[in-house]
């Protein structure tokens, strides 16, 4: 059976930890496709170009490779800044649609994201829509910040997510959405155990676990 679980949501909402935690148990390869959006936004800045620029930003996301996708610096607020503009072009969404795709293709997959359920694989019987409160969001991405000993304000960070979430539901191209079938999961109260357990249960429903 092709079983493609598509985990979409906010920044910052759980999905990375979640998805990891559902491949493991479903035995399934995970996709975590935000990584393509940094690593083609820090293509761009490498280069010295515009993120948003979308001739520049589609070229980078045409000329990815795997090395791309493993540096070490995809994470902070300039990656996170760059990765959400390069986003918005629909030309860096079609470069990356077909990678996507092949990738769950084969047995399935767990794939995290903003758009995997309504257009990467918007026929997946399993789809999350993984959220919390702009506050819980950014409290955790600092704490991430900090345990890797970078310095971070709180205000700020909060402020940050709640700008890249903005600019994921306003962009014309793919905007954050839940699909009109995605089972609701809200983390603001749960750790990563009780969400792992609470997505079983929901997924339970249409998935034979
Ligand atoms: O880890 P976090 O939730 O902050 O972000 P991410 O999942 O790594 O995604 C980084 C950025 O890539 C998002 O703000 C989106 O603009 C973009 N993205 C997207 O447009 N579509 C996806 N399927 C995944 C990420």
């Amino acid at each position: 059976m092709n079983l493609i679980i598509a985990i979409d949501g906010p920044a910052a909402a759980g999905k990375g930890t979640l998805a990891r935690r559902l491949a493991a148990h479903f035995g399934l390869p995970h996709l975590d496709t935000g990584l393509l959006y940094r690593a083609t936004g820090r293509r761009v800045l490498d280069a010295g170009g515009a993120p948003a620029d979308p001739l520049v930003a589609e070229a980078a996301a045409r000329a990815l490779t795997a090395a791309d996708l493993a540096r070490d610096d995809l994470r902070g607020p300039a990656a996170d800044a760059a990765a959400t503009q390069v986003a918005a072009v629909p030309g860096v969404r079609a470069a990356l649609l077909e990678f996507q795709r092949s990738f769950g293709g084969g047995r399935g997959a767990v794939l995290d994201g903003r758009d995997i359920g309504t257009v990467v694989f918007p026929a997946a019987a399993a789809k999350l829509f993984v959220t919390a409160s702009v506050a819980a969001r950014g409290r955790r991405r600092w704490l991430e910040l900090t345990a890797r000993g970078e310095a971070a304000d709180l205000a700020e960070v909060i402020e940050q997510v709640r700008r890249r979430d903005a600019q994921d539901r306003s962009r014309a191209a793919a905007p954050l959405v839940p699909a009109a079938d995605a089972l609701l999961l809200d983390t603001t109260t749960l750790d990563a155990a009780a969400t792992f357990t609470r997505a079983l249960e929901l997924l339970g429903t249409r998935v034979n676990a």
